[in-house]
């Protein structure tokens, strides 16, 4: 049965993404997607869906390299983040309090045991559009974009991780995050496993990194208001040579509509749309997939894109090579634990 634990965290409250096309990027995010540019400060720029109640959720920062930052969490309540700054201390896991910066007050930083970099705050900012941004209808964050992508809101982040059971047991056992789905390997272990917060079929994600890196990134999602919305986002994103790697299509597992396109600095994004479905039983069974059922493909038997578990970001020496024989069907050697770099 649930615990009051079961819901310290509300959602998934900011992501920092670097990129090393920045003005490429930036032209994605906020021309193509319709995000807004609230602040640039240094060599970032923080990017808003329109119907979000923060005032960003996107900090994209120019680098060397591409992949992700610091993920933030939100808290629902300042108890509920002093409960889970105690259990990620004990876990060991913890770097400490940082002090308040944009959009967010004072978090709590630490990293999942796959070495991915996370906050836990409670304090935010709340968006208060100026006249140009200010919607008709007044229990509504901002005005409707009309243009591009339209992307309502940031939906949730999937890693890729070196040892998914590992990063899985922190968020079950530490985070106390609820299973939705997951799926089980032929060798006992979890190839992917799905968490939720609240009613969100998901939240958090993690997905096996067959080149067997720590740390690495697989996407994140925003959801645009409808699943036609994705389908007209495959027509913009053709006709802007943004690469589209997967989809328009349906998952099976948590069945949300989807595409996955790679951004121009090389990190994939998703647009996923649930439709009306939520998980209203706080008490759901984690649904399981054997590696059998998995291998069948997605919702009406595609199957799942190749590059799936290779591409992720930073990318890894010879990426594109790795990318290329995925694609030609070539079978990846994944390297033993001991073969893999720290
Ligand atoms: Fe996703």
């Amino acid at each position: 049965m649930a615990s009051h634990e079961n819901f310290d965290l509300a959602h998934l409250g900011g992501i920092e993404l670097f990129t090393p096309k920045f003005e490429e990027s930036l032209h994605f995010f906020r021309d193509i997607l319709a995000m807004r540019e609230v602040a640039r400060i240094g060599d970032s720029s923080y990017l808003r869906c329109w119907d979000e109640y923060q005032l960003y959720t996107l900090k994209l920062t120019a680098s060397d390299t591409n992949g992700v930052g610091r993920t933030l969490f939100r808290a629902t309540s300042p108890e509920a983040l002093e409960r889970r700054v105690a259990a990620i201390e004990k876990a060991g896991l913890g770097h400490g309090w940082r002090d308040p910066e944009v959009g967010v007050g004072r978090s709590y930083e630490f990293e999942d045991p796959d070495g991915h970099l996370m906050g836990l705050y409670y304090d935010t900012e709340h968006y208060v559009p100026d006249e140009l941004d200010t919607p008709a209808l007044k229990n509504q964050a901002s005005a409707f974009p009309g243009r591009g992508v339209n992307a309502r809101r940031m939906d949730h982040i999937n890693y890729l991780a070196s040892d998914v059971n590992a990063a899985g047991e922190f968020w079950r056992d530490v985070m106390m995050s609820r299973e939705s789905e997951r799926v089980r390997l032929d060798d006992g272990g979890y190839g992917a496993w799905w968490f939720r917060f609240q009613q969100k079929s998901y939240d958090v994600v993690y997905s096996d990194d067959w080149t067997g890196e720590r740390g690495r990134f697989h996407h994140f999602a925003i959801a645009p208001d409808t699943r036609e919305d994705i389908l007209k986002a495959a027509d913009i994103f053709l006709e802007n040579k943004i690469h589209i790697e997967f989809g328009p299509y349906k998952h099976a597992i948590n069945q949300t509509f989807f595409i996955y396109v790679w951004e121009p600095g090389g990190n994939r994004i998703e647009l996923a749309n649930a439709g009306a479905r939520l998980i209203l039983d706080p008490d759901w069974p984690v649904v399981e997939w054997s590696q059998a059922e998995r291998a069948k493909g997605q919702a009406w038997g595609a199957k799942t894109v190749p590059t799936f578990h290779t591409h992720g970001t930073p990318f890894v020496e010879n990426q594109e090579e790795i990318d290329a024989a995925a694609m030609r069907g070539e079978a990846y050697k994944k390297p033993e634990k001991d073969e893999r770099s720290e």
